[in-house]
């Protein structure tokens, strides 16, 4: 058996070339990351509750006519996507005010927006990721006009979506992020939902209690970051009963 050829090593994710030409196995890592990795630990257990909400999360797009880059998930850590060419974009959609735009605009945390609002960070770890116009995305041709159209729709649709979902389980969605990959079929290109979907790249708040389920826990000291995304995954129905995302041995009489 040869090993099989690591693609990429991110903070979250590593990348191993897939099965078939076009396909990537992604897998799921434990360690966190925030504020451009100056604050870091590993979580036990993240990756694998990552690797099953970003499956449900992909495929309940897939089944309302949303295109992904997800195939199946492989096994509690890993699963099958689509190789893609990702836009080197962070797409952000935001319901609710909080985090960066609450900070730049002194907009207090919490504050629902006028509408749906979608913004752009330029996808470059050196510079901190840092906001773009629709004017710097065209002139430095990150994206076509046609592009763009296309990313709001899609970027929109997965607000709709991932909304009426958590509100379902009484959980707001103040904001999200997406990467977009191009796939290319013959002479045509089609634009997808790639990289993750998990709490890592959503704001979740608890609707009765205000209580943070996502990436801030870890961000800000709030508790445990796991615990908070096994709720998550419990409310939606994602964790089997038996599958505890951290396996401690257990004692067999
Ligand atoms: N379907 C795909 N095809 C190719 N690359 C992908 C696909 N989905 C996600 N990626 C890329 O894989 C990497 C995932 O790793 P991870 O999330 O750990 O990266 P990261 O540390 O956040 O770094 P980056 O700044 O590159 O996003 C990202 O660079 C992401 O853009
Ligand atoms: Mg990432």
């Amino acid at each position: 058996m040869t090993r099989r050829k690591k693609i990429y090593e991110g903070k979250a994710k590593t990348l191993y070339e897939g099965p078939e030409p076009g396909t990537i196995v992604q897998y799921f890592k434990d360690d966190a990351t925030a504020f451009n990795a100056e604050k870091k630990d590993v979580i036990e257990g993240k990756g694998v509750l990552n690797n099953m909400l970003s499956e449900y999360f992909m495929t309940g797009l897939g089944a309302v006519g949303v295109p992904t880059h997800f195939i199946k998930r492989l096994n509690m850590r890993e699963q099958l996507v689509r190789a893609c060419e990702i836009v080197p974009l962070e797409v952000i959609v935001r319901n609710y005010a909080a985090g960066s735009i609450s900070k730049r605009l002194g907009i207090e945390e919490g504050t629902a927006m006028p509408r749906p609002i979608v913004e752009y960070c330029y996808k470059d770890d050196a510079l901190g990721d840092p906001l773009v116009t629709e004017e710097h995305i065209a002139a430095f041709g990150w994206a076509s006009q046609q592009d763009m159209d296309d990313i709001v729709a899609l970027a929109l649709r997965v607000n709709d979506y991932l909304s009426g979902l958590m509100y379902g389980v009484g959980i707001r969605l103040v904001d999200f992020k997406i990467e977009i990959g191009r796939i290319y079929e013959g002479d045509f290109q089609r634009l997808v939902v790639a990289d993750e979907i998990s709490p890592d790249s959503c704001r979740l708040w608890d609707i009765e209690t205000g209580q943070k389920l996502d990436k801030d826990v870890f961000r800000r000291d709030l508790g445990s970051l796991t615990d908070a995304y096994t709720e998550v995954a419990k409310r939606l129905g994602v964790m089997p009963k038996q599958a505890n995302p951290v396996s401690k041995p257990t004692l067999i009489n």
